[in-house]
């Protein structure tokens, strides 16, 4: 795992988003695997402007939602499928039948993580996974103490997922449950970006770092990944020794 510190937020996301164009640029049907939340906000607004500023065409490439919360419209705002068609589909003109999200509503939520697993397969893996960190160590919905085989799943989410998680809604709404993709997903992607910014990230980037490696603290996957990186700034890194 590589450990990337940059002094700003600015920094870090200008980083993450070159990475990112980089790559579609090199190989247009490039499969991408990306988070929601604050933390990539930046990222995806500046992976817009490059792609403008440097002719990339994203048009081709293909795109799976790291996660969803499950019973949440796609027409609510604080949904997965709302930001990523505001801050990336729409703007970069990426075509519905490249997306692969979670259905929020399913009625067979099993067979909806199926879907998202062969659909993955499908296109041989992913070869850029996007994700952000919870406070708790989670990627994704992975919460501590899931299984590191897991492929895509319906998960319960952990008491502090849930409080936090209602910063993303206008109006208060029932999150307990989740979909993700699953950490031997994440495993398997060919590159890995984890991204945090902020003092309140300081101590769960400390024990990604520096902790013991193990279930409990699930983004410390990242350690026994052959090409991740922990895209940082100075204010989430404030508390690693090294
Ligand atoms: C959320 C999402 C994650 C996200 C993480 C951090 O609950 N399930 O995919 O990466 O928590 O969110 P934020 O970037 O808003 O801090």
């Amino acid at each position: 795992m590589q450990i990337l510190t940059f002094d700003t937020y600015e920094q870090l996301s200008t980083h993450a988003a070159t990475e990112l164009v980089d790559l579609v640029a090199q190989k247009p049907n490039a499969v991408l695997c990306l988070a929601t939340g604050d933390t990539p906000r930046l990222t995806y607004n500046k992976v817009v402007e490059m792609a403008q500023t440097r002719q990339v065409d994203f048009s081709q490439c293909a795109v799976v939602a790291l996660d969803e919360w499950a019973g949440i419209p796609p027409d609510n705002n604080g949904s997965c499928h709302a930001f990523l068609h505001e801050y990336l589909f729409n703007p970069l003109k990426i075509n519905a039948s490249q997306i692969c999200l979670f259905d929020a509503l399913t009625t067979d939520p099993a067979a909806e993580c199926a879907r998202v697993n062969t659909w993955v397969t499908d296109h041989d893996g992913i070869d850029l996974m996007v994700v952000g960190i919870g406070v708790n160590g989670h990627i994704g919905f992975n919460e501590p103490g899931i299984a590191w085989g897991n492929d895509a799943h319906l998960a319960d989410l952990a008491p502090i997922t849930r409080t936090v998680g209602q910063k993303y809604f206008a109006t208060e709404v029932p999150i307990e449950k989740g979909f993700t993709v699953g950490l031997r997903q994440v495993a398997a992607a060919r590159r890995l970006l984890l991204l945090a910014n902020g003092p309140k990230k300081a101590e769960i980037i400390r024990l990604t770092a520096e902790g013991e490696i193990g279930a409990e603290v699930p983004s410390t996957i990242l350690r026994q990944h052959p090409n991740s990186a922990l895209l940082i700034d100075s204010a989430a890194a404030s508390l690693l020794n090294a």
